[in-house]
């Protein structure tokens, strides 16, 4: 073990002791702004102290050991275990309601407490951590049961699938290793099984869990004024078209917390498998059944909305869809938002980058700024604006038809 030396472990706490100084006056300014910006560098000072005294062999060894974490986190799920831990439980307890067998219960236990997701107050005897009680909601759950089933046994192909074809980047849908797996890409195959299709669907709500400022909020408010006239002008009453919506996730926050027009029609679009689980007289917006990659039957609505949906494709199937939905927009008056990371150039954090390299599993990717501009050019589209959350990496980009730009208002 390496000890750190006295200098660094004094620098160290100098920036840890002033950041949490300056998070603390934020605090009590109640300058939530500028609280949020200084946590993250406030835990960035914390993680410097952590690594200053971990040896790097426990941080080797402690990397090859991760997927036990996710495996005893896998099989919590199954049991339950985080939805019947309410304050503290004890072993015995545990046994009786799941009929697992106490040792084995014990050394599932065991992990989770070492990796932070439980506390052991008392011998054999366990409550939840703040970030194991996040596991009380479904879609956290889900998260970590897609990740398990349906994302890592690809994973698992990818060195052999590269070692194979010569480290190409993984953007062919038709050569690939879901191809090579499953015969079909990652997303067919998960239509294979509905349950698994279901925890991802409801992993995709997760976003609704993230905090408000984690999310770029679109100033919909002008478009909400001139909807009327544009009405009497004859254009379309669909305001917005959520493309590939899922089960209307985005939708469902949008008509809860905007002053929306009342006779504005709202249209949630995505494969019949995923909306036929929407119940109609439960929504107020409207299902319909719509493969992107088939011509965009509803034409001249104000926006049409793609979250989370181009990262899954590459460049080739991007232009595509764009392509579709373009000849779908009325110039001078739709407009295209596109929902997605917009990486930095230089040091992407750790979950975005992991994040692009998941979209491996179907030859898609996570995009720059640059690279968003240089893909809408290619589809005949233009960057009006870009709406960035206030923390973190999503953005909602706003495009136009670039003909309209040109020669139009
Ligand atoms: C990553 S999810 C994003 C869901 C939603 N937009 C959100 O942000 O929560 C991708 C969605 O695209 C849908 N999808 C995949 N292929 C599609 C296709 N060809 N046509 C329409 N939707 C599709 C999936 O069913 C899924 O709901």
């Amino acid at each position: 073990m390496a000890f750190p030396s006295v200098q660094t472990l004094r620098e160290l706490q100098k920036t840890l002791n002033s950041t949490i100084d300056s998070y603390v006056r934020a605090v009590e300014a109640n300058d939530i702004k500028q609280s949020i910006g200084i946590s993250t560098r406030a835990y960035a000072a914390a993680r410097d102290v952590t690594d200053a005294f971990c040896d790097p062999g426990m941080a080797v060894l402690g990397a090859g050991l991760e997927p036990i974490m996710n495996l005893a986190l896998r099989i919590a799920i199954d049991l339950d275990l985080f939805i019947l831990i309410n304050e503290s439980v004890s072993l015995a307890e545990l046994v009786k309601q799941t009929k697992a067998e106490d040792t084995l219960l014990h050394r599932i236990l065991r992990v989770l407490v070492g990796t932070g997701w439980m506390a052991e107050p008392e011998i054999k005897t366990y409550s939840l951590t703040k970030r194991g009680e996040f596991l009380k909601l479904a879609p956290w759950r889900d998260w970590i049961k897609t990740s398990f089933d349906s994302l890592a046994p690809v994973w698992l192909e990818i060195p052999e699938w590269l070692r194979k074809n010569g480290y190409r980047d993984i953007i062919d849908l038709k050569n690939n290793p879901s191809m090579s797996m499953y015969g079909v890409n990652w997303f067919d195959n998960l239509a294979k099984y509905p349950s698994r299709e279901a925890d991802f669907a409801s992993s995709m709500k997760l976003k609704d869990e993230f905090p408000q400022n984690a999310l770029p909020q679109f100033p919909y408010a002008s478009a909400i004024e001139n909807f009327e006239y544009e009405l009497q002008q004859g254009g379309s009453d669909v305001f917005l078209v959520d493309v590939g919506g899922g089960r209307g996730q985005y939708l469902n926050q949008l008509l809860e917390h905007s002053d929306l027009p009342e006779n504005a029609r709202f249209v949630l679009q995505d494969l019949s498998t995923v909306v036929s689980s929407v119940i109609r007289s439960a929504v107020k917006f409207e299902p319909m059944s719509h493969d992107f990659f088939s011509p965009q039957p509803i034409k001249g609505a104000k926006y049409y909305h793609l979250r989370a949906i181009l990262h899954n494709w590459p460049d080739d199937g991007c232009y595509h869809i764009l392509s579709l939905l373009k000849d779908a927009l009325k110039a001078g008056y739709s407009r295209l938002l596109i929902n997605a990371y917009i990486l930095p150039e230089l040091q992407v954090p750790a979950i975005p980058s992991m994040i692009d390299v998941n979209m491996w599993l179907y030859c898609g990717k996570e995009r720059t700024e640059n690279e968003w501009h240089a893909l809408l050019r290619r589809a005949g589209l233009k960057v009006l604006r870009i709406v960035r959350a206030e923390v973190g990496l999503h953005g909602i980009i706003e495009a136009a038809l670039v003909d309209e730009i040109n020669f139009g208002t």
